[in-house]
C-alpha cells in the first residue's frame, strides 16, 4: 500500500539537468528520511481527566508496514492513547511525528491534514444512518478532497469492491449487518489513502460470526503493507499478524515483544497470565 517503489524509480542526480538534479536530489532526501524515520510515532504520551493520570508516558513506533497491537484490560487506556494520538483527546504532554514530522496539535489546519493521512477505526462503525453505504464512502471525498460526485462515487465503489461490498452499496446502515457495517467504515477510511490506520477495537461490538470477515479485511490490509495500530482482544490474529503487542494497564505499558516472545507457554509474562485468565483463545 505504501509506494517504495515510487522512490527506488528516482532517477540518479548525476544524469539530470542543475534544476532537475536539485528536483531528485530532494525527492532522494525525502526518500531516504521516510525510510529512516517511523510512520508513525507516539513519544511519552500522558492525559490526566480530572485528578486521574490515565496514560503515564506510552510511547509506541511503527515503521511502515508495521501492525502493532495494543492489549489489556478493561480501563487500561488503549482508546484513550489512540485518541490520543490522533487529537481527538488532547493529551497533556508528549509527541506524535507522522514520517518524521512534529504534529502540532493545537494546529487545526495541521491537524485536519493528519488526520486525512491517519484513518481511525472504532468499535461502534462511526457511520451516518441517513446515508447509504456509498454516500458515506463518498462524502468525504467530496469535502474534504474536492471530488466530483461522479468521481467520488467512483472512488467509494472500487473501495466497497475491496471490502467486498459492492453490492451492498446502495444500502443503509441500518440495513447491513455489524460485520458489513464496519467494512464499509474500513473502505471510507480507505478511500482517503492513508498512511496509517488506528484500529480501536474493530470486533468487539460484533456477533461472533461476523468478526471473521473484518479480521478478513485487515488481514488483507496488512499483507498489502498497510500501517496498523490496533487495540484488540483478538489474540489468535495478533499472534499470527502482529510485529509488536504491547499490553497496557493503568494507562503504562508494561510489557512489549513479539508475539512469540510475549505468548510462549510458560514464558510467565503478564501478556500470557492476561490471555489465561480472561480465557482468551491461544
Ligand atoms: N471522558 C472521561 N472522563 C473521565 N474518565 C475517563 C474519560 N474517558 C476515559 N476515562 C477513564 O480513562 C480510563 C481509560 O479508559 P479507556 O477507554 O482508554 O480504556 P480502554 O483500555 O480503552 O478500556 P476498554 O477495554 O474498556 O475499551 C478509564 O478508567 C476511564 O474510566
Ligand atoms: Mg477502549
Amino acid at each position: 500500500m505504501h509506494n517504495e517503489n515510487q522512490f527506488q524509480a528516482t532517477d540518479s542526480p548525476a544524469e539530470l539537468a542543475p534544476a532537475e538534479a536539485t528536483a531528485a536530489k530532494s525527492l532522494s532526501e525525502e526518500a531516504a528520511a521516510s525510510r529512516r524515520d517511523p510512520a508513525l510515532a507516539a513519544v511519552n504520551i500522558s492525559k490526566s481527566i480530572g485528578s486521574r493520570l490515565i496514560l503515564d508516558n506510552v510511547s509506541v513506533s511503527l515503521a511502515r508496514g508495521e501492525l502493532k497491537v495494543v492489549i489489556g484490560p478493561s480501563g487500561a487506556g488503549k482508546s484513550t492513547f489512540l485518541q490520543c494520538i490522533n487529537g481527538l483527546i488532547p493529551p497533556d504532554t508528549g509527541q506524535v511525528f507522522l514520517e518524521g514530522q512534529s504534529l502540532n496539535m493545537r494546529n487545526k489546519h495541521e491537524l485536519r491534514l493528519f488526520r486525512q493521512q491517519v484513518g481511525m477505526i472504532f468499535q461502534d462503525f462511526n457511520l451516518f444512518d441517513h446515508l447509504t453505504a456509498l454516500d458515506n464512502v463518498a462524502i468525504a471525498l467530496r469535502k474534504v478532497r474536492g471530488m466530483s460526485r461522479q468521481d467520488s462515487e467512483a472512488r467509494a465503489m472500487s473501495e466497497l469492491e475491496r471490502v467486498g461490498l459492492a453490492n451492498r452499496a446502495r444500502l443503509y446502515p441500518a440495513e447491513l449487518s455489524g460485520g458489513q457495517t464496519q467494512r464499509v467504515a474500513f473502505a471510507r477510511a480507505l478511500a482517503m489513502d492513508p498512511k496509517v490506520l488506528l484500529l480501536d477495537e474493530p470486533t468487539s461490538a460484533l456477533d461472533p460470526e461476523l468478526v471473521g470477515e473484518v479480521l478478513e479485511v485487515i488481514r488483507y490490509l496488512a499483507k498489502g503493507g498497510m500501517t496498523m495500530l490496533m487495540a484488540t482482544h483478538q489474540m489468535d490474529f495478533a499472534r499470527a499478524l502482529a510485529h509488536e503487542i504491547l499490553f497496557m494497564e493503568h494507562g503504562r505499558v508494561i510489557e512489549s515483544g513479539s508475539p512469540a516472545e510475549l505468548l510462549a507457554a510458560g514464558s510467565g509474562t503478564r501478556t500470557l497470565d492476561f490471555c489465561s485468565r480472561l480465557d482468551l483463545e491461544l
